[in-house]
């Protein structure tokens, strides 16, 4: 309501009711100024109502929903069911014009607005994380996989000769399709083990770079935010060899953002060195449905260009949960799940230990790996069994633990034509058997508690059926155990191969 209609209430009831209900409204009205004004994450996290407010303040901008509105275009944004309208504030003609998701649609002023003001607050999201000179981002409607493939096929158009993408190995599917799909060699780096770890095999790279010609690269896509036991890349070392060699560095940085040490190190590859573009996933960094990514950079140009390579228009759903989540959170909610992600780490860390000492098993060491940690994992029957690693995998996954993944050494998989030894760890044959957990934004203390609880439970059982006792008679009787058992034998669920949910 505006002030007029205010006015016009104080004829129908008293008016210091009126101007105190005015005085409530003036001040979500003026965060709402604030942020169209300077377009900044706020510093408090909104409440509710006010984001409800804006959104349908904004949801009224769109040509749909204008009264009297004639749409008899094709793409009219119009809802057969009302849920489906309410699920999204009534918005529906996503972001974005053929020709850029970046630009403002004529129909669509608020879903317009939307758009670039979360843009501009995941910008301040990037510097106030630990990259202060990023220039440019976008937040766009594809997981980390294809948002690769976009910027794989961006560069393409600078570099047509070039066929090889550089890649430091890190045994996920996904970054490795992304660059069959957009239509590139794939140049495998084995990375070296230094104690537990594995780490960049910088001198491999170099010398791959001298082999097969600095022209014919199209660039190198480094990993930052990784499973145990690989370390985030020598993101310093690849910038300055990318520098040195003027080759595109595309940085795949799915989880990066929750973790300082690793926004550091991005910030230190673009002061020493190049690194054209970072990628990372709005699910695993921003507590929102899978569905969006955030492209980022340093040059404008280049992150524009990206935008431009997008065909056609996009959804603005991924746009609209960033959007929501940034304003409830505000820097300081955002912060405190850091934090809290941080010390969970620690926690993580150390109750993992306790455990795996228990069993005669040890926590790896992986002291650069910020998030996922690795405990060692002894098959009682033979380091050579890795049915029982599976197994063991499988025995999680049924007593709901998700995220876990146990891996047995030297397994081969073959994804998109290409075989990899040792699938899962990152290496052809990593020295033993493991199982990894991560502490990523959001875990608390509790679901550290309950997964150790179980973990020890399961470690037990599993140890124990080796010794010729009855599966399921060893443990102490735990109630959530023997419901998980008879969910598994209702449900015939085994997980999958290595026996235990996959990202
Ligand atoms: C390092 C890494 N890259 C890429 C992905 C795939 O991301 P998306 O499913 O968003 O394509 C994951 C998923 O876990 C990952 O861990």
């Amino acid at each position: 309501m505006n002030d007029h209609n205010f006015t016009l209430c104080e004829r129908i009831i008293p008016s210091a009711y009126v101007d105190q209900a005015l005085q409530a409204r003036r001040s979500r009205e003026n965060q709402i100024k604030v942020l169209l004004e300077h377009r900044k994450w706020p510093e408090e996290g909104w409440d509710e109502a006010t984001i409800e407010m804006l959104l349908q303040e904004l949801s009224m901008m769109d040509s749909n929903n204008f009264p009297g509105n004639c749409g008899i275009g094709e793409r009219e944004a119009r809802f057969a069911s009302s849920l489906v309208a309410r699920r999204h504030f009534r918005l529906g003609h996503g972001i974005g014009r053929s020709g850029d998701i970046t630009a403002i649609q004529p129909k669509a002023a608020g879903s317009s607005l939307i758009m670039k003001i979360t843009n501009s607050m995941v910008l301040d999201l990037l510097k106030v994380t630990g990259i202060p000179s990023v220039a440019a981002c976008f937040v766009v409607p594809m997981a980390t996989g294809m948002s690769l493939v976009l910027c794989f096929l961006t560069l393409r158009l600078q570099r047509p000769g070039a066929k090889y993408i550089l890649w430091p190995r890190i045994d996920q599917k996904s970054c490795f399709k992304s660059m069959i799909t957009a239509g590139f060699e794939p140049v495998v780096i084995e990375n070296i083990l230094e104690g537990d770890e594995l780490r960049t095999d910088m001198a491999a790279l170099e010398a791959k770079v001298e082999e097969l010609g600095a022209e014919n690269i199209l660039c190198v896509m480094s990993t930052t935010s990784c499973f145990a036991p690989r370390a985030p890349d020598r993101l310093v070392d690849i910038a300055k060899c990318c520098a040195k060699n003027d080759i595109p560095h595309v940085l795949n940085n799915a989880y990066g953002i929750q973790s300082s040490s690793i926004t550091h190190q991005i910030q230190q590859a673009h002061k020493h060195g190049r690194l054209d573009v970072f990628v990372q996933s709005t699910d695993k960094n921003l507590l929102v449905p899978v569905g969006g990514t955030v492209i980022a950079g340093f040059k404008p140009k280049f992150i524009d260009e990206i935008g431009k390579t997008y065909p056609g228009r996009a959804s603005g759903t991924p746009s609209l949960d960033v959007f929501i989540t940034l304003l409830s959170l505000g820097v300081k909610g955002y912060k405190n799940l850091l934090k809290e992600r941080k010390e969970t780490y620690k926690y993580l860390s150390e109750e993992l230990s306790k455990c795996a000492q228990l069993h005669g098993e040890r926590l790896l060491s992986i002291p650069h790996n910020p998030i996922s940690v690795g405990m060692s994992l002894t098959p009682p029957n033979g380091l050579e069994n890795n049915k029982s690693v599976t197994q063991f995998g499988s025995m999680l996954f049924t007593r709901c633990i998700s995220g876990t993944r146990v891996v047995p050494p030297g397994e081969s998989k073959t994804v998109s034509g290409y075989t990899f030894t040792g699938f899962g760890s990152h290496m052809n044959r990593y020295p033993c058997a493991y199982l990894t957990a991560a502490a990523s934004i959001g875990i608390t203390k509790a679901d550290v508690d309950l997964f150790v609880k179980r973990l020890d439970k399961v470690l037990v059982k599993w140890k124990e059926q080796f010794k010729g006792k009855v599966l399921g008679m060893a443990a102490s009787p735990l109630q959530d155990d023997d419901k998980s058992d008879k969910i598994k034998k209702e449900n015939g669920a085994s997980g999958n191969e290595n026996g235990a949910t996959e990202t």
